[in-house]
């Protein structure tokens, strides 16, 4: 039976009592980790979020009513455990913080009993996932995850409290929007006033603080909710938090420098890390032509080697014609890994084809000097040499090849050289290598759609040089774009944005917004933009991302309260789900097809 607290207050919380406090008498409130009873002494570890403390009932000590009661006790029961802090009596566990001392107990009450849990709340789960998202309520019990929780807090206080004193202003912005597209898939919100009409659910706050920038607010911060309707992997959510920031009278220069003063502060203060600041940054060409990836991971080397010039009049068919369909030849030198089996360079082979690979070539120096290659046949001894010498390739080493069009073979030798480096342990994850990339590419050609599409949004501001290239030559304008990364994932991103009213329009253009268009889609800003618009610039990080890494968790989901699948369902509270025909009926709602009915 559950008993009431009346009459008790907690004096702290189990693992903040140490040595210094023994003595004291204290009282505990927690769930039951375990009890065992040794005959006339029963041991209880209580647990908290600040971890596990050892009581110890004696009958002499307690009482034979309470030490009845401790007998009874099974894991995950509420209890209020009142005693003396004593040192351990026993041998000290060295694995716990308070190893060193127990609670001896006075008193006891059971405050909530406790069915079984499906699963053991424990550090290192080994339980399924599925399950503890289902019940993730006791998941979230587990210390790693509190720990996870409680590190999320703090990331998010210390940042407040920095850009605070930088004189940021937190101003919340709506989650009921306009859609518009362009970007991610837009979360849609039927309107019950406006048959027929629905809000979408902000993806960025993006308009929203540029607008703010146009109302004087000079410094905006946001701890901001966004929700993309895209296809999930280990670090997106569907819904997920950004630390979203804009400034106004800045340039980039200032944007990252403060953003290295709050990333620094941040590791100091949370991880109680020293990060060197400032950080390298790489532009978006150097970063493709080095690691063949916007987002490089710099904690190993293996960087990709251009041998489009040494390849060119070789007799392998599959080089030149990629070479004369303007692509390029690249490879890697995964350096020691030479005597990798056949069957493990096939694998490589299978995941080179997945992102878009029409084969690797490969060569694998022996420790005597001769080749073991799937293209030597094509080629002459003279020629094999100098792409060895391009590549730096010593005995033992393993080279492996792509040709392709440029994107292609970025793409494919940078997801390579990642999935070498996963499979050889080559990743630290006590490594933190934080980076900026910038001048990105202002526009991307989408063959789906026939034209060029804003890499980042539309209100980004292309660099000055490359102004003349929109008309001529768009897929080459670089923008003042910026992106930190960290350990190979984008950490966060921003830009300068467009301030002038006539490279908004030439923008648009190119984007193929007639001016109706854009008006119907953008007019607010545009119309703001005219009556007195600062030069303003921003960023924003994922949060969840952020905390992840500092966590060193492999999944987003392992620093979210409450997750959703990668089916972007919720297995706690089973969303989304069908809902009344009568709240259907008053939004106007008609459901066309159900699964069942499409199948
Ligand atoms: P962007 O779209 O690059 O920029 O988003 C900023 C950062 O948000 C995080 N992020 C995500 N995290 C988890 N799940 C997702 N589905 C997801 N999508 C994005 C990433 C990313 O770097 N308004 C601009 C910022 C600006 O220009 O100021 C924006 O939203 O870490
Ligand atoms: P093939 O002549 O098709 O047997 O190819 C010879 C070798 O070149 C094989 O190892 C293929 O995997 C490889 N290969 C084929 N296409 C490409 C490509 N686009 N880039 C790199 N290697 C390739």
């Amino acid at each position: 039976m559950a008993e009431s607290m009346k009459g008790l207050k907690r004096t702290c919380r189990c693992a903040e009592l140490t040595k210094a406090n023994v003595g004291q008498e204290v009282t505990i409130m927690g769930w039951v980790q375990k009890s065992r009873n040794k005959g006339g002494i029963v041991f209880v570890d209580v647990r908290d979020r600040s971890g596990i403390i050892q009581c110890i009932f004696e009958e002499s000590d307690c009482g034979a009513e309470a030490f009845e009661k401790a007998t009874k006790l099974h894991a995950e029961f509420v209890v209020a455990v009142t005693g003396n802090l004593e040192p351990r009596s026993g041998a000290v566990n060295e694995n716990l913080a308070t190893g060193d001392i127990e609670v001896r107990a006075n008193a006891i009450r059971i405050l909530a009993e406790s069915e079984t849990p499906p699963f053991p709340v424990e550090e290192n789960s080994k339980t399924k996932e599925e399950l503890r998202l289902k019940y993730r309520f006791l998941d979230l019990r587990r210390p790693d995850l509190q720990r996870n929780m409680m590190l999320r807090s703090k990331v998010a206080n210390v940042t407040r409290a920095f850009l605070d004193e930088e004189g940021f202003l937190e101003i919340e912005t709506p989650i009921l929007n306009k859609s518009t597209p362009e970007g991610a898939r837009d979360y849609l919100v039927p309107s019950r006033v406006h048959p027929g009409s629905f809000y979408a659910l902000p993806q960025s706050p993006q308009l929203f603080k540029q607008l703010l920038m146009c109302s004087g607010y000079d410094r905006y911060y946001q701890v901001a909710k966004c929700f993309r309707d895209e296809d999930l992997r280990a670090d997106r959510q569907p819904e997920f938090t950004q630390i979203d920031m804009e400034f106004s009278f800045v340039d980039e220069d200032d944007v990252i420098d403060t953003n290295e003063r709050l990333l620094k502060r941040l590791f100091k203060e949370v991880m109680d890390m020293d990060i060197q600041i400032p950080f390298q940054r790489l532009t978006w060409q150097e970063a493709m032509d080095r690691f063949g990836s916007d987002k490089p991971d710099t904690r190993f080397g293996m960087e990709l080697t251009d041998i489009t010039e040494v390849v060119k009049g070789c007799g392998f068919g599959v080089f030149t014609g990629a070479i004369e369909n303007g692509g390029s030849v690249r490879g890697i030198n995964a350096s020691g890994l030479g005597n990798m089996p056949r069957k493990k360079i096939d694998k490589l082979v299978d995941f080179a084809k997945d992102f878009g690979a029409k084969g690797l070539a490969y060569m694998s120096i022996n420790e005597d000097g001769t080749f073991k290659s799937s293209f030597a046949k094509f080629m002459t001894e003279e020629e094999l040499d100098s792409i060895v010498k391009a590549m730096d390739g010593k005995p033992g080493d393993l080279l492996l090849f792509a040709a392709d069009k440029n994107k292609v073979v970025w793409d494919v030798l940078g997801n390579l050289r990642l999935e070498i480096a996963r499979q050889n342990e080559m990743l630290d994850k006590n490594v933190y290598n934080f980076l900026w990339v910038t001048e990105f590419p202002l526009l991307e050609f989408n063959e789906d759609l026939g034209r060029y599409q804003a890499m980042h949004h539309p209100f980004t501001m292309p660099m000055e040089e490359d102004l003349d290239l929109i008309d001529t030559d768009p897929g080459k304008v670089r923008a003042r774009a910026y992106d930190i990364v960290l350990n190979g994932t984008e950490l966060g991103g921003g830009s300068v944005r467009i301030h002038q009213n006539d490279i908004q329009e030439k923008m648009f253009e190119c984007l193929g917004f007639t001016k109706e268009a854009a008006y119907d889609q953008f007019g607010f800003l545009l119309d703001a933009f005219k009556y007195g618009v600062p030069p303003h610039a921003g960023l924003a990080y994922g949060l969840d991302r952020m905390v992840m890494l500092m966590a060193k968790e492999d999944s987003i989901r392992d620093v979210i309260a409450f997750p959703k699948t990668k089916d972007a369902s919720c297995l706690l509270t089973d969303a989304p789900n069908v809902v009344d025909e009568s709240q259907l009926e008053e939004l106007g709602i008609e459901i066309k097809n159900n699964d069942q009915e499409v199948n």
